[in-house]
């Protein structure tokens, strides 16, 4: 027997032959004479119909929504079924009989009515049944959209001659300040969750020059927003004899390239999902590019009590982001409010070389900049902070052997994702979120 893939059957390649196909059951009807098995595989959904005469009927009767089944039958073009095929069954069998599937309808069933929400629906009982809440049609579209992203943007970073590079998650020094460390036992001695790749990837460009990491970064970030996880992937990358104006070109064209290529091939997620297509399709290098001086002048014009020098909070970038309506970039920040790295203008040391990229509703989605490539200024930058100069006696090597102008970046794959998918909260991004609160399953 050859499976086909439900997805194939909805392009109409099999009108009025015989397939079979394998998956779960997604809904099911029961009439007097007829009963409506609908089925989804990874690809969709298929409405199947059984009829009393059927050897497939008693089945088709005792089986439970979730169960795992194999099906044959015709297909036929029906414009009253989802999708306009149905299968009329001939034979089934169970694989798997679930028990009573303790989501109901709802938000796990896609397009269903909303009065059909029930208790076991709520925000709450769905994360705790995460494992099976990843079933849903939204989680599966999710899920393609974001496996594609990543594909997408390593396809950009090959055709850009980046080697991509595993840095490691445990670490000894702080790369984005204490706050937000997470520290760990590691036999006797005290390590830390890494927050950044950033101080790796500047080991390998002496090596491989252009390279970047897809790896996890860890905050322990106490804040309750729609942007924030403890974990999460951050794509990085870096590389030397480059300047900002290289870094900012770079990082438009990645995003360009992403959703370009997200808009091109992922319309059925997007369409499943109800995000709006169009807004990716329009990303197009190049970005607008305002100073954080520019920026703090719009927002003071708009009635914000915000100084130039404070950190930019979430209700600022929003109110920028939401009035340029697209992807931008605000850049030459105050040195204070940036990490020791930042490598700072040589005339006006109170602006460091950072640039953030932000987009509306969301706020930032990366930050980058030319690092500090002098070992006195770097020596001094850290000192400044109050960190360890011992911490960072590797990092200072980097400026010891055959330093070099270099810049990078990075950007969280699930800030990226919430915007590009409409989706409500960050946790939707990622199919095992870790907030303060969610670390189950
Ligand atoms: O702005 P951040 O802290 O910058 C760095 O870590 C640099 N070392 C990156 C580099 O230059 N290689 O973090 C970068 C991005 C943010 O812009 C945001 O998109 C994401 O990482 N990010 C988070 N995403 C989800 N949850 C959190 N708690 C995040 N913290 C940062
Ligand atoms: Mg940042």
């Amino acid at each position: 027997m050859i499976f086909v893939p439900i997805q194939e059957i909805l392009q109409g390649d099999y009108e009025n032959k015989t397939v079979a196909i394998r998956g779960w059951i997604y809904r099911k009807r029961e009439g007097k004479r007829t009963i409506f098995l609908v089925v989804r595989d990874s690809t969709g959904i298929i409405q199947s119909t059984i009829k009393s005469e059927s050897s497939a009927w008693k089945d088709a009767e005792k089986i439970t929504i979730e169960s795992s089944l194999i099906m044959e039958g015709l297909v036929k073009k029906d414009s009253r079924a989802p999708g306009g095929y149905e299968i009329a069954a001939e034979k089934l069998s169970i694989i798997g009989l679930a028990e009573l599937f303790p989501i109901t309808k709802g938000k796990h069933r896609a397009g269903s009515d909303a009065e059909e929400k029930s208790e076991m629906d709520s925000e709450e009982h769905l994360r705790r049944l995460r494992h099976l809440w990843l079933r849903s049609l939204d989680m599966n579209h999710v899920m393609k959209v974001r496996g594609d992203v990543l594909a997408f943007a390593r396809d950009f970073f090959k055709s850009r001659g980046f080697t991509e590079v595993s840095p490691p998650m445990f670490i000894s020094a702080a790369v984005e300040g204490g706050s937000t460390l997470f520290g760990l036992k590691y036999f006797d001695q005290n390590l830390y969750l890494t927050q950044s790749s950033q101080l790796y990837l500047e080991i390998l460009i002496y090596s491989l020059e252009r390279v970047y990491c897809i790896a996890p970064s860890f905050r322990a970030e106490k804040s309750r927003t729609i942007r924030h996880l403890t974990e999460y992937w951050h794509m990085e990358a870096e590389w030397p004899f480059a300047d900002m104006n290289d870094l900012m070109r770079f990082e438009e064209e990645l995003m360009a390239h992403v959703c370009q290529r997200a808009a091109e091939h992922c319309k059925r997620d997007f369409e499943g999902l109800h995000a709006d297509i169009s807004k990716v399709a329009s990303v197009k290098a190049p970005f607008p590019k305002i100073t954080y001086s520019e920026a703090i002048d719009r927002l003071n014009a708009k009635g914000s009590s915000v100084n130039w020098g404070d950190d930019l909070g979430y209700d600022d970038e929003k109110t920028l982001a939401d009035a340029f309506g697209q992807p931008f970039f605000i850049y030459d920040y105050p040195t204070k409010i940036k990490a020791f790295y930042c490598k700072t203008h040589r005339q006006r040391p109170e602006i460091a070389m950072s640039a953030d990229l932000l987009v509306p509703r969301i706020g930032e989605i990366s930050t980058g900049g030319v690092r500090e490539d002098d070992k006195e200024m770097l020596t001094r930058r850290i000192n400044e902070m109050g960190l360890k100069e011992e911490d960072y006696d590797w990092y200072l090597d980097l400026r010891r052997y055959g330093t070099v102008p270099h810049v990078g970046f990075g950007m969280g794959l699930e800030r990226l994702l919430t915007w590009m998918l409409d989706l409500g909260n960050i946790i939707d991004s990622i199919p095992f979120p870790r907030t303060t609160r969610v670390f189950y399953p």
